[in-house]
């Protein structure tokens, strides 16, 4: 039986389907770089996820790997070095399309969350220091109607953008290299800073990776409306998180909706001291039915590659 590891618990019927066709390693957290070099040493398959350091360097202690899969657990797999894996000669897999709804409305809770200043309310009530109606007190942004630019117009951007057109009859821009037809009235702009200037709602979809860190830094972040909503749901590294912090403080923008850090779990104290920043802990895709259908594909992909057959979601 073909040796297994799972790097982190996932759905039970999934678990299940693994066990009864591996030889199944369940782990419990994150892979550190030595960790992850030594399964790649131990395991024929291993079903990684987020926080699993497969860098260059892992590939590199390990040699000539046992590991000849990694199918990755999310869509983004930033953790893992997909060239220093093929030329380790291991398949990486990963689960697009299955969490863009859940990733997209995560997107909104944060965009709604953020104008409506609904973390500072509840906090103000879970206190007991809510003081009642108030024709003046707590005024969020209205969104209906406003300008919401899309920074990467991929499956989870565009899903983003539709909520948006539809739902509440936004006019929505977008920056993303090719020009991408999502169904809906939505204007390419040439710049990253023409997106920061025009939009009203800042929401950052892009993948993580070498060609996007850092993507927003101060200046991005300078260019925003002073009444402007950053949103982030892709990975913390896009963003330059003290840079982000400083206009927030600053008051230059008027609010942000977090769902990515870029040392995640850690959280910068004065992010969280923030009460115009929407802080949730990596929540894009943790529905109950869209990490089902994330470990199913994880799965279904090892299992391909498994019976000689070319995994569906293969990146490298
Ligand atoms: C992904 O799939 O990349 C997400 O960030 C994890 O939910």
């Amino acid at each position: 039986m073909l040796k297994l590891l799972i790097t982190r618990p996932i759905a039970q019927p999934v678990l299940d389907q693994a066990r009864a066709r591996f030889d199944v390693t369940l782990g419990e957290a994150p892979l550190s770089e030595e960790e992850a070099s030594s399964a790649l040493t131990a395991y024929d398959a291993i079903l990684p996820t987020l926080g699993d350091a497969f860098t260059a360097a892992a590939f590199d202690r390990a040699g000539t790997p046992r590991t000849r899969i990694l199918g990755n657990f999310g869509v983004g797999y930033n953790h893992i070095d997909v060239a220093a894996a093929a030329a380790a000669g291991v398949v990486v897999t990963n689960t697009p399309d299955v969490l863009t709804d859940a990733t997209a409305d995560i997107g909104w809770t944060l965009i709604l969350a953020a104008a409506r200043r609904a973390g500072e309310g509840e906090r103000l009530v879970r206190a007991g220091q809510w003081g009642g109606f108030g024709p003046q007190s707590l005024l969020g942004t209205h969104v209906t109607g406003k300008v919401l630019g899309v920074v990467g117009m991929g499956r989870i951007g565009q899903a983003v953008a539709r909520r948006g057109h539809h739902g509440f009859g936004m006019d929505v821009i977008y920056f993303n290299r090719s020009e991408k037809d999502a169904g809906l009235p939505a204007r390419q702009v040439d710049t990253l800073r023409d997106l920061m200037v025009q939009a009203d709602f800042v929401v950052v979809t892009v993948p993580g990776g070498a060609r996007t860190t850092k993507l927003i830094d101060a200046d991005a972040l300078a260019a925003m409306k002073p009444g402007g909503i950053f949103v982030n749901i892709s990975r913390g590294e896009v963003v330059d998180e003290v840079a982000l912090i400083d206009a927030l403080e600053r008051g230059a923008i008027a609010g942000a909706g977090l769902d990515v850090y870029e040392a995640e779990p850690h959280v910068p104290e004065r992010l969280r001291a923030l009460e115009n920043c929407v802080l949730l802990p990596h929540l894009g895709s943790a529905t109950v039915e869209t990490r089902q259908a994330m470990g199913q594909m994880a799965l279904d992909n090892i299992i391909s590659f498994a019976e000689g057959r070319d995994p569906r979601q293969r990146v490298n």
